[in-house]
């Protein structure tokens, strides 16, 4: 959700960000700009467009200090004059977040003046302008006072050595180098340039040069943030002769549910301590980790017979949720970062809820809120599309619904022993080229199940139209027949995942209830008597049979691979869908 970057050093500030901006361009790609202090003159570039196009116009930037920005349009089209920075006087701004009360500061401030920008962002640089007497942190810090909303800024001013940066809400992480400093909003952008980073606290603002940090807290008083070692590395940004990071990420899945289920061992004991006397569990999150809490409600409510609810973030942190002090709160989130999630948490807290972190970034603001911090462990995962932190996901999910039944870790860490292999044979030899193509020219495309099948369809749903753009929505099979059945024909292609013996002959009606409507189905499933009941009449795709209630660790794998197929043959970039970002850091 827009990435910014700093540095200051004996180095080539221009290059260094540019290059840094790229690393986070994950976070948006509408626009980008750099500005660079060039002697005591302040050059800036931006363009519509990805990174790239700032390119071939860095040329002329000589100089050793420099902020950037890539973007994620939310006040303001995407344009030239929107991208950032945004200059005014001898300031420069990067901005990420949103100034809530922006048109109410310019009204107040700066009533008779023209702006440059539609955002909400431009009227940051505007009122350093008109507060600086000579001192770049106390007009940072006066300027923070009136801002309401998030933000991670950076700041350069043509008459200070360095720039400052200043965070609430949106995460800044600033790296410390050998005569020289770094900022950026993630640790991707830092990987390979600094042996140590410090995340900093909300309020915080600190000023970098090339010979040290200092930070304060929101009064200016000097703070100590921890210095830990920067746990990002070169490798995690390889695509290791990968076409894409999509498809490099499928392929890590293995990995990830590996490492996940070997780490759970480490925090068992404070879940347990946590989840003690706890009779009502909510799990939380957006998107992709909503839908890994589809399988976790499952999981709570069989295992440990506990009442279990998957709740959306956005719409729990605005209910006035009933909450005990029995309650505990899931909140799951791959960036840590996802400013629904940490909210929800944060009320939940407040509360008086337990909470319990399930994340795959252990330095971010979620790990900072909760109670018990239950690591994934998918490693660094650029694509928009969450895959293999899904995988991890529901991994640490299952381990915990089994310690709330009061099951060993080892017992749970067998079970899903073999998931590992499982999940790589599908990635190196499922054989889903056919379906996908159906996808694609499909008029929309329904992913249905029964379940725990049905939470994978719904992922498998939104993977499908966030990286394709075809048409798609997730159901429960045995309501196609109560509203859904009405769209299917034959522009249709409906995608069963069957995977439960128990129901698998309820959904095998759902997918003839299907045929006989001229519709085109697909049949996923483990389930023998399935397969061959559907062979010749709709696409089948056999995978291996597993503990049944992990069938997603493998089932999604096939999902994903049909969604990255899907988005190619329509010529869709499947790492950088239109429209998105991957951390989403504003309302
Ligand atoms: O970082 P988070 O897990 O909190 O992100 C939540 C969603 O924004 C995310 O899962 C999104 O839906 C993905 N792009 C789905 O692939």
């Amino acid at each position: 959700m827009c990435g910014i970057m700093g540095y200051t050093g004996g180095g080539a500030a221009a290059k260094i960000v540019y290059d840094g901006l790229k690393r986070l361009e994950y976070r948006g790609y509408d626009s980008a700009g750099i500005s660079v202090l060039c002697g005591n003159e302040i050059k800036t570039v931006k363009r519509l467009g990805r990174v790239s196009a700032l390119g071939g116009l860095l040329g002329k930037m000589h100089g050793g200090t420099g902020i950037g920005h890539t973007r994620w349009a939310t006040h303001g089209k995407p344009s030239d004059e929107n991208a950032h920075p945004h200059n005014a006087g001898v300031f420069s701004i990067v901005h990420n977040g949103i100034i809530e009360n922006y048109s109410q500061l310019k009204a107040e401030y700066f009533s008779d003046e023209n702006f440059l920008s539609d955002t909400d962002s431009e009227v940051i640089a505007k009122l350093l302008d008109k507060f600086y007497d000579g001192d770049l942190t106390s007009a940072l810090a006066r300027v923070c006072g009136l801002l309401r909303g998030s933000y991670a800024i950076a700041v350069m001013c043509a008459k200070s050595d360095g720039f400052a940066v200043a965070k609430r809400g949106s995460s800044v992480v600033i790296g410390y180098g050998e005569n020289e400093n770094f900022a950026a909003s993630d640790l991707p952008a830092l990987a390979g340039l600094c042996k140590n980073v410090a995340v900093l606290n909300d309020g915080d603002i600190a000023l970098l040069t090339a010979n040290g940090v200092a930070i304060f807290d929101e009064n200016l008083q000097g703070v100590i943030r921890e210095i830990v070692p920067n746990p990002a590395t070169p490798a995690d940004l390889e695509l290791n002769g990968n076409p894409h990071y999509m498809l490099k990420e499928i392929r890590e899945v293995p990995a990830a549910i590996e490492r996940t289920r070997l780490s759970y061992a480490y925090v068992e004991s404070s879940v347990k301590k946590a989840m003690e006397g706890v009779d009502r569990v909510i799990i939380t999150g957006c998107g992709t980790a909503y839908n890994s809490g589809l399988a976790a409600k499952r999981y709570i409510e069989s295992f440990a017979r506990i009442p279990a609810e998957a709740e959306i973030a956005g719409e729990f942190r605005y209910k006035n949720p009933v909450i005990t002090p029995n309650t505990a709160v899931i909140a799951v989130s791959q960036s840590g970062e996802t400013a629904d999630t940490v909210e929800a948490a944060e009320l939940a807290l407040s509360l008086g809820a337990k909470v319990i972190a399930v994340t795959n970034s252990p330095y971010s603001r979620l790990t900072r809120c909760a109670d018990v911090v239950v690591p994934v462990e998918a490693g660094c995962e650029i694509c928009v599309a969450a895959t293999k932190s899904y995988s991890g996901q529901v991994t640490a999910l299952y381990m915990i619904a089994r310690t709330l039944a009061g099951s060993s870790v080892q017992s749970s860490a067998e079970i899903i022993a073999p998931f590992p292999a499982l999940c790589a044979q599908i990635t190196e030899s499922e054989d889903i080229d056919g379906l996908a193509d159906m996808c694609a020219r499909s008029y929309g495309t329904y992913f249905l199940g029964r379940d725990i099948d049905y939470a994978v369809a719904q992922e498998g749903s939104l993977k499908l139209k966030e990286i394709s753009y075809v048409p798609s929505e997730g159901y429960p099979a045995g309501e196609l027949k109560h509203g859904t059945l009405a769209l299917i024909d034959i522009r249709t292609v409906s995608v069963f995942i069957i995977t439960g013996k128990s129901l698998a002959g309820k959904c095998a009606n759902a997918v003839e209830q299907v045929l006989s409507r001229k519709g085109k189905a697909a049949v996923i499933t483990n389930v023998a008597e399935v397969a061959e009941r559907f062979k010749g009449r709709a696409y089948v795709v056999e995978i291996p049979s597993c503990d049944e209630w992990l069938s997603p660790l493998v089932s999604s794998v096939v999902l994903q691979l049909l969604a990255y197929k899907t988005a190619l043959l329509l010529d869709r970039d499947p790492d950088k869908p239109r429209n998105l970002a991957k951390s989403v850091t504003v309302e």
